[in-house]
């Protein structure tokens, strides 16, 4: 059986950065799944073609890490027939030998809920919005006011909200360094690889 890690969080926490790593560190397989969102937010008109007819290059496109393409994302992915059309792509790319790592808003909660490990990494608003900031060359408060309109937006939509599973591991980055968050990710990930522990009674 595959082992899969979900990770889900809000946007900038971190959540991408932890999953290329894991991923790298164990030789799993690794599935932005944001990225199916911003794609098929930059590709437009009928939500439902344009999410079947996603390619690997539409993937790879640098234009949809900006901020408006994740406007647009945060938009169409409120469209419930645009999420149902990409579950059977999610979930394939979950079942893959050795092992997957998918990082999202819904992979703990509704794409992989059986997952042994589901990571809900987070940090605080304004930490998120300097660290985005930084990475596109934009203004703080242009960023922060983006990321809240976008989270907001994500967690109250009715299908499939931004919501911690109820067995996640929360990890709150805001003041963890990349290596440290890393670090933790890893060891859940040990853990979580050896199975619950079952405690047996000394009499
Ligand atoms: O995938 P997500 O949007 O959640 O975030 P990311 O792309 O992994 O990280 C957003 C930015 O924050 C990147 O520039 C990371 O290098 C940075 N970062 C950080 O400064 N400290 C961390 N503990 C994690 C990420
Ligand atoms: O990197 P960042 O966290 O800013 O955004 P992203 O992960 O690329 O996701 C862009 C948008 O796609 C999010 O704001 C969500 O609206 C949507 N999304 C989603 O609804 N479900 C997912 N599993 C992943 C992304």
């Amino acid at each position: 059986m595959p082992f899969i890690i979900a990770i889900d969080g809000p946007a900038a926490s971190g959540k991408g950065t932890i999953a290329r790593a894991l991923a790298a560190h164990f030789g799993f397989h690794h599935l932005d799944t944001g990225l199916l969102y911003r794609a098929t937010g930059a590709k437009g008109g009928d939500p439902v073609l344009a999410a079947q007819t996603l390619t690997s290059g539409d993937l790879n496109r640098s234009d949809l890490r900006s901020a408006e393409a994740g406007q647009a994302a945060s938009r169409i992915a409120a469209i419930p027939e645009v999420r149902a059309a990409l579950v059977d792509f999610q979930r394939r790319f979950a079942a893959q030998e050795p092992g997957a790592v998918l990082d999202g808003r819904d992979i703990g909660t509704v794409i992989c809920p059986d997952a042994p490990l589901k990571l809900y990494v987070t940090a605080s608003d304004r930490i998120r919005a300097a660290r985005r900031a930084a990475e596109l060359g934009a203004d703080e408060a242009v960023m922060l006011a983006e990321l809240q309109e976008r989270d907001r937006r994500d967690s109250e939509r009715a299908t499939a909200p931004l919501k911690p599973a109820a067995d996640a591991v929360v990890l709150d980055t805001s003041h963890l360094s990349i290596a440290d968050a890393i670090a933790r990710a890893i060891a859940e990930a040990d853990r979580a690889r050896q199975g619950p522990v079952i405690r047996t009674s000394p009499w």
